[in-house]
């Protein structure tokens, strides 16, 4: 794909893709916090693959980049809650109580050894 707007444009009209860093500045086993327009957002490559998820706990806001991964669970570090990062979703607290404690996930895409973000399109 030459240009990652368009192809933003043509699959997901209310969407846009967001360059962020190279891939060269996340290598695997790091992580890295990009301040954007939605907030501060964290990207993790675990074993080359690309995350990137909301830096803060939607719980009492704690800082992911601080945060023990283990696989793909990244736990924060205020109350040591365990999220996945491929859904946000918090592991192995079922109760309705915890349901709403989602943690905002954002969809990767890599073009020219660049990572972009792709977000929804504000109006
Ligand atoms: S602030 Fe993250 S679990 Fe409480």
């Amino acid at each position: 794909m030459e240009n990652p707007e368009d192809f933003a444009e043509e699959s997901h009209p209310s969407s846009e893709l967001v360059k962020v860093c190279s891939l060269a500045e996340l290598p695997p086993g790091t992580r890295k916090v990009v301040p954007l327009s939605i907030g501060n957002v964290l990207l993790l490559n675990i074993e080359g693959e690309i995350f990137a998820i909301s830096s803060i706990c939607p719980h009492a806001g704690g800082h992911f980049e601080y945060g023990c991964l283990e696989g793909y669970t990244i736990e924060c570090p205020l109350h040591y809650w365990p999220f996945d990062v491929h859904s946000g979703t918090l592991i192995g607290m079922n109760q309705v109580s915890f349901l709403d404690y989602q943690l905002d996930t954002y969809p990767v895409q890599l073009h020219d050894s660049q990572i972009y973000l792709k977000l929804a399109r504000h109006s």
